[in-house]
């Protein structure tokens, strides 16, 4: 039966009345009045736009003169009903009455920043009208994302409203996945994959508009990418005079859009030289927000009672729930799924769509469809819901306040390391989630904290730069030549997290003494990896156990984990795994599992391969995911030199070994307790209890990551012998 219900206090009417006056320049009647005031003040200081629609848009509905064919959606094909219907939605969007005055003031400024709410057609429509517009002359339309779920899917949205198939006009490229042609004009990509792009194309040439996307989540990749693009805008658009010669490709200037969904829009507009910012207002419906009265520490378990609070007491409308991350996500699928069948016959039916970014992309897609009649839709999701992402039906939200963000923790561990730690959210990102309710009609939201937790929220959230680890940037800074000290950045990082990173890429061997970029290091940085992964593969070269090493590699750059852990049936997920146990630990159990499928691959039809994983309690989506990216990384290293068929049979210490190479920051040596001590660092760690090593105790380990609980845990263990750090031991003393 479901406990007593969570007592609501409502945000007062009247003041939120107040406070949707101060933000009506927004057009949108969000929630909290502090945070809005401040909008209004940045509005007023920033110029509007966009007052001036030409006067065939006034009625933005039901054109049907020769120059509106040209706007919406490619012209020379015919279209069918299906078609005509996306082209039509497209001109409903609030975006398109200011499609005219945006082309302008995109071709009058060389960068212009783009503010509207999630939803008014900023990531979608912008690089087809400048595309559509000739803006961007034969050269591509690059829109970059912090995420790989956006990326891939808004290319598959866009596709379709040009007409056509995924990876010819419109493509995407994300880490390990490419869908992209010569005839490719709109391009959507992570943020990391441009970065990797300036490799081979220092200065982009092939692009003429760079749209940067949510650069108000400030990762760290944004950051840099924001800093190169200002850099190579003033080598590309330079002097008229270099203009005029037009001698090569790389004259051919170069267009920059900076959107975002919240109001952050004067600092990136101060950074490039006070560029021009433009709003687009949003249609956003009356929001009622709810806040508990009590905190809910379980927030999970609340979020569920609210749920059928919903459910039972609600007219129809489609729940999204807001939650930190995949387990939760998880977990709370269960109870819903598990109280929905307890309901009475004549309630309607439940269907639950869990949404984080680990998360197949197939299984994504049913967060976007209808649900069947008289069914509740109601939706799991992580801050990927957030603002990229715009899901229809929903009316209800339900946001427990948290959100699980990367944290760089450089003194605690000696070579320091990014951890993923539940926290709670910003005032922004509250503000976020309560929108998402108000999309397509009036909407509630129910807050699982007090108005006074709100209140003391920090009103935006930190840039990645000054909390993560630096390691992987710096290094693919070197390779450009460049360095992390020099750039012109938003934000400059901490010494702190700069010195970490160099000590880190001295003893991988990346970097020598004088911190300058070795041989090794060059390669290591054509890898898609973190440099600590790219190492082992590079260090398998000398050691011929390379298949073996990459093998491993791919499992752990795969998106989510390979074993399962079912807390229920733990005896039985053990007893499964015992087959795969190698007396090393976890490494060369991930590459027992991975030989043993292969086995099955091989020989066995697709539904025993899905039986035999169940049957062990391993993520087939893992081993499917890691079987690609093994071919990419096969694929760079043929071209770095490493022989990627070498090796070592079933003498398997090498793979420790390069492993090892690699992790020798993430490694720590068993103290008389029974505790380990990091060798670089000055905590103290226990073997995880879902490791294989979790009852041993053996002289020194080396780990993939460290998890906060109530104590330090390292994950992903190996045994390695001790002997291995004498020559690394006294680097890192040097590096110290
Ligand atoms: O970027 P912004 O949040 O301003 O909007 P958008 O991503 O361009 O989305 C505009 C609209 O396109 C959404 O409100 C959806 O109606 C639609 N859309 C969709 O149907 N499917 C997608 N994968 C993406 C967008
Ligand atoms: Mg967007």
């Amino acid at each position: 039966k479901r406990s007593k219900p969570i007592p609501w206090v409502e945000v007062d009417d009247d003041e939120r009345e107040k406070r949707r006056k101060n933000s009506l320049k927004r057009n949108g009647p969000m929630v909290n009045g502090n945070d809005h005031s401040q909008n209004g003040r940045q509005h007023k200081k920033a110029r509007l736009s966009y007052g001036n629609p030409s006067n065939d848009h006034g009625n933005p509905f039901g054109h049907t003169n020769g120059r509106e064919a040209n706007h919406a959606g490619p012209s020379s094909v015919p279209l069918n009903p299906a078609a005509q219907a996306i082209q039509e939605q497209r001109k409903q969007l609030p975006i398109y009455l200011g499609r005219d005055a945006l082309i302008e003031e995109i071709k009058r400024n060389d960068v212009t920043v783009l503010l509207g709410e999630t939803g008014s057609g900023k990531t979608t429509q912008v690089p087809q009208y400048l595309l559509e517009s000739g803006l961007a002359g034969n050269g591509m339309i690059a829109v970059t994302q912090p995420r790989k779920v956006a990326a891939t899917s808004l290319a598959q949205r866009v596709a379709a409203e040009q007409n056509g198939p995924l990876g010819k006009v419109v493509g995407y490229a994300v880490r390990f996945d490419e869908k992209s042609s010569p005839q490719t004009r709109i391009k959507y990509m992570t943020d990391g994959m441009i970065m990797r792009e300036l490799m081979s194309d220092p200065l982009l040439s092939r692009y003429s508009v760079v749209i940067v996307d949510e650069a108000h989540e400030r990762t760290l990749r944004t950051d840099l990418l924001i800093a190169n693009l200002k850099r190579l805008q003033k080598h590309r658009n330079g002097s008229s005079d270099a203009k005029g010669k037009g001698n090569s490709n790389s004259s051919k200037p170069l267009k920059i859009v900076i959107m975002s969904a919240t109001l952050d829009a004067e600092k990136f507009s101060k950074f490039f030289y006070n560029a021009k910012i433009l709003y687009i207002k949003g249609r956003q419906h009356p929001v009622k927000i709810y806040h508990s009265a009590e905190s809910q520490p379980d927030y999970v378990d609340s979020a569920m009672r609210t749920f059928f609070q919903i459910h039972t007491d609600q007219p129809p409308g489609d729940v999204l729930i807001f939650l930190p991350g995949q387990e939760d996500i998880e977990s709370l699928e269960k109870s819903i799924d598990m109280f929905a069948k307890r309901l009475p016959q004549d309630s309607p039916e439940v269907l639950v769509c869990p949404m984080f970014a680990a998360q197949a992309p197939g299984k994504n897609a049913k967060v976007f469809m209808s649900p069947p009649p008289n069914t509740r839709k109601c939706v799991l999701a992580t801050n990927i819901a957030e603002t990229s992402i715009t899901i229809p039906g929903v009316k209800y939200v339900i946001d427990t306040g948290k959100c699980k963000e990367k944290q760089y923790l450089a003194r605690m561990a000696g070579g320091g390391f990014d951890t993923l730690l539940t926290r709670d959210i910003t005032k922004s990102s509250a503000m976020q989630r309560a929108g998402r309710a108000g999309r397509e009609g009036s909407g509630v939201c129910f807050r699982l904290y007090t108005e006074d937790a709100f209140n003391s929220m920090a009103p935006s959230g930190e840039p990645e730069i000054l909390r993560c680890s630096l390691t992987s940037s710096m290094l693919q800074l070197r390779c450009l030549g460049q360095d992390l000290m020099e750039l012109d950045l938003m934000d400059a990082p901490d010494t702190d997290a700069i010195c970490s990173a160099l000590k880190t890429l001295f003893i991988i061997g990346a970097f020598n003494k004088q911190s300058q970029l070795t041989p090794a290091g060059r390669h290591m940085a054509s890898f898609p990896l973190e440099p600590q992964h790219a190492c082992a593969i590079v260090a398998s070269k000398e050691h011929g156990c390379s298949s073996e090493v990459i093998d491993v590699i791919s499992v752990l750059s795969a998106s989510s984990k390979l074993f399962l852990d079912i807390t229920e049936q733990r005896d039985a997920v053990s007893e499964a795994r015992l087959k795969f146990r190698h007396p090393s630990g976890d490494h060369l159990t991930i590459l027992n599992v991975v030989h043993a499928y292969q086995e099955i691959a091989s020989s066995e039809k697709k539904k025993s391969r899905k039986e035999w994983c169940r049957k062990h309690f391993l993520n087939e989506r893992t081993l499917v995911e890691a079987r690609e990216i093994r071919e990419q990384l096969r694929q760079t290293c043929t071209r770095v030199g490493v022989d990627y068929t070498t090796s070592c049979g079933e003498n398997e210490g090498p793979v420790i070994t390069c492993l090892g190479h690699g992790l020798v920051a993430n490694s720590a040596f068993l103290q008389p307790d029974g505790s380990y001590k990091q060798t670089m660092g000055s905590s103290f760690v226990k073997i995880h209890p879902g490791s294989t090593l979790s009852d041993k105790k053996v002289p020194a380990i080396i780990y993939d990551e460290l998890v906060y609980t109530n104590q330090i845990y390292a994950r992903g263990v190996s045994s390695i012998p001790k002997s291995f750090f004498a020559k690394h031991h006294a680097l890192s003393q040097r590096a110290a």
